[in-house]
């Protein structure tokens, strides 16, 4: 007897077909793209198929990495610690692009030490690059994007936004208020068909990162509270970008996606576990 029910598996052409990238065609503009974390994210999103703009205050470096990327890649200098600097940075992506599909805000810089050392010159600098530049291109983005259709944001946030830390309070401050302003504007432009996601890293080697890391024992004692047992990596969270950037995560928008091996949501055990 012949059947004509359909299987949710594949057929065999499906299977021999190839797969589209997830970002063929696509446009990319991704702070900080030069080195770190940025790096290997920009590097990601153009293996994906997406022409990408990096940003970074060298430009001289960022030439140097942006030889390393397929798809025709865009360099584009600016210091967003400038009130101007992000939606100019904007208007000349989109001049150099054609258009914006994907921002990943990946800029940002740390700051710890006691609060009662903090001045409000401190402040006033973190939170430049932390908050006010991110919050002002994810804004011109999405207005953009909802012109076009729709688009995706990622901002990278971090696990001290969320939990706290002593010695944190600035950069927290900073990355909580990110969290924050990814729920309201993908609030704001969901019905725009933007959408709005954060990727919270926890400690990842990089050279913002690589002299804590350095410490053995800051490192050992680090990774005992990471229930996969080893620290993330560069490609761990260029993974989570991709894919709350691609249409893969289409109906996904207001979240911040946990990267850090389970730690965020386990507790120290009350017995040893074998
Ligand atoms: N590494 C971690 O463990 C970790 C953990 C949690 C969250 N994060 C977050 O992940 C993101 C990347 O961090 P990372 O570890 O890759 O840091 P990184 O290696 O120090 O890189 C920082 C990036 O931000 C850019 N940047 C800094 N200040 C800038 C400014 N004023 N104007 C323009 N660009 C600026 C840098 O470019 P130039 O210096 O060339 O201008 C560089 O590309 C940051 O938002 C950070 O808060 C990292």
């Amino acid at each position: 007897m012949t059947t004509t029910v359909s299987s949710t598996r594949p057929s065999s052409d499906a299977v021999q077909a190839p797969v589209p990238a997830p970002l063929q065609g696509a446009t990319v503009l991704v702070t900080g793209g030069g080195r770190g974390l940025g790096a290997t994210i920009s590097r990601r999103l153009a293996v994906a198929g997406a022409r990408v703009a990096i940003t970074g205050r060298n430009e001289g470096a960022l030439a140097a990495w942006a030889e390393q990327l397929p798809n025709d890649p865009v360099v584009l200098a600016a210091d967003m610690a400038d009130p101007e600097a992000p939606r100019a940075l904007f208007d000349r992506a989109v001049e150099a692009l054609g258009s914006v599909d994907v921002l990943v805000n990946n800029a940002g810089i740390g700051h710890f030490g006691a609060s009662a050392a903090l001045t409000a010159q401190d402040v006033d600098a973190l939170l430049a690059v932390n908050l006010r530049a991110p919050l002002l291109l994810a804004a011109a983005a999405a207005a953009h994007m909802a012109g076009r259709g729709g688009g995706s944001v990622v901002n990278i946030t971090s696990g001290l936004g969320e939990t706290g830390g002593a010695g944190s309070v600035l950069y927290g401050a900073s990355k909580g208020g990110l969290d924050a302003a990814t729920r309201a504007l993908a609030a704001e432009w969901g019905p725009r068909q933007v959408r709005v996601n954060g990727v919270r890293v926890s400690l990842i080697r990089t050279d913002a990162s690589a002299a804590l890391l350095d410490d053995e024992a800051v490192r050992e004692g680090f990774v005992s509270t990471i229930p996969l047992g080893r620290l993330g990596t560069v490609d761990d969270i260029a993974e989570a970008v991709l894919f709350l950037a691609a249409p893969a995560s289409a109906f996904i928008t207001g979240q911040i996606l946990n990267v850090d091996g389970g730690t965020s949501t386990t507790a120290p055990a009350p017995v040893a576990q074998d």
